[in-house]
């Protein structure tokens, strides 16, 4: 385990270099899980819609600990970690179900909805023999919980007693712009997981990277949907973690400021068979076209036309990565809006017109900083800080990432 005196030095030159080494280095992994998720953040467990009923039940993840999260009888909800308190076995083997009560295959120790040990089989023993010792005490024996949250819709949790409320974890603009999106009914229209090669920072900062999406993402530039020419801006939270970036469609604008520069991305020549996957409605009645929203260490609520997905990025090794993608509708859309969110969906997810090249490029990135010792990234556009801004050629939020990461870790 690294501690803050070893030889893990930021780069003088600040957020605007990343040392290749924090991708992998598996002391720097080890001290994340417990800085980071189990240290003063909200990680994103589930949406509430996945527990309508008494004793209703969904697996999830924080960092690498396996969660569990219930709906009691109470109608509350609650999280512990899925690992029975005698020998370690996990508890809940489905990703989710309906129980009265939660046992364990192994021994048959049984916990209440809230993740109170209530039982331990053959307690008194056969026949006056066996059994537990006398002075054993159920009540020392539950399951650790974490603090549960719920905010449009979204379920959290921490670990960390010293994790503020919600909307002051958030901050006023960030929170603004998840009920933009989110403060309505939700229902799930679908969600699948991908597997990414690559270390989880390098997933969460390409989500926060407005510079990319309109050069690596043919689809993007291609059928004008997202370019840097476009009204549009970066928001950073005062904390550096938390970000929104949102973009304006418009058509009329050319990409001549791309085939200028011989990028690839822009190929004027190319028409969609079937256009009507882009036919978008305004929802919000704001124009915004693309809102990608970012809550550190480990949400994505993206709002792209009319596809709206919910994604959490689990990591389960240093250059391992689980992307969890949820397509979320609403509450009164008619089949229509229905038909042109899933439409939509086709834009992102594990084989996305323009999600695919993402779950590509983290995996190029990895494979190309091996052998890179003690080589650095370079994080200069648009800056050196992280403050908002109204222009999208920046990496303002991926250096407010970097901000928060190392404030978190103590580097
Ligand atoms: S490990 Fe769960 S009851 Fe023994
Ligand atoms: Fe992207």
């Amino acid at each position: 385990m690294i501690t803050n005196d070893t030889a893990f030095r930021w780069p003088d030159e600040g957020l605007t270099r990343v040392p290749y080494s924090v991708y992998q280095d598996a002391d720097i992994y080890a001290a994340e899980q417990a800085r980071i998720y189990r240290g003063p953040v909200w990680n994103f467990l589930c949406l509430a819609y996945e527990l309508p009923n008494v004793g209703d039940y969904r697996v999830t993840q924080v960092g690498e600990t396996p969660v569990v999260v219930t709906r009691d009888h109470e109608g509350g909800l609650n999280a512990f970690v899925n690992r029975c308190a005698h020998r370690g076995a996990l508890l809940c083997l489905d990703q989710c179900g309906n129980a009265d009560a939660i046992t364990c295959v192994y021994h048959a120790w049984r916990y209440t909805l809230k993740g109170e040990l209530a039982s331990v089989a053959f307690h008194r023993g056969v026949n006056r023999k066996g059994g537990m010792p006398d002075g054993f005490d159920k009540s020392n024996h539950n399951l650790e919980t974490l603090r549960v949250t719920e905010f449009c819709g979204l379920v959290f949790g921490t670990f960390d007693p010293a994790t503020p409320d919600i909307e002051e974890y958030l901050g006023p603009e960030i929170a603004t712009r998840i009920k933009r999106v989110l403060g309505r009914p939700l229902t799930l229209l679908g969600e699948n997981t991908q597997t990414l090669d690559n270390n989880w920072k390098l997933y969460f900062e390409n989500v926060k990277d407005s510079y990319h999406a309109s050069l690596l993402h043919l689809f993007f530039t291609t059928f004008r949907i997202n370019r840097l020419g476009q009204k549009g801006g970066v928001i950073v939270d005062d904390s550096g973690g938390h970000h929104v970036s949102y973009s304006i469609m418009d058509k009329a604008l050319d990409n001549s400021s791309y085939t200028d520069q011989n990028i690839r991305s822009a190929d004027d020549g190319v028409q969609l068979s079937d256009p009507s996957m882009l036919d978008a409605v305004d929802e919000f009645g704001d124009g915004v076209t693309l809102q990608i929203l970012t809550v550190f260490p480990g949400l994505v609520v993206q709002q792209i036309q009319n596809a709206i997905a919910v994604r959490q990025v689990v990591p389960t090794g240093v250059t391992r990565t689980l992307l969890n993608w949820r397509y979320v509708g609403f509450d009164g859309d008619d089949d229509a809006m229905t038909e042109r969110r899933l439409k939509q969906a086709n834009l992102v997810g594990p084989a996305g017109y323009v999600s695919l090249e993402d779950g590509a490029v983290g995996g190029f990135v990895q494979r190309g900083i091996v052998g890179g010792g003690d080589a650095e990234g370079v994080v200069e556009m648009g800056g050196d800080g992280y403050e908002s801004q109204d222009f999208r050629a920046t990496e303002t939020s991926v250096r407010g990432m970097w901000r928060r990461y190392r404030d978190l870790m103590g580097f």
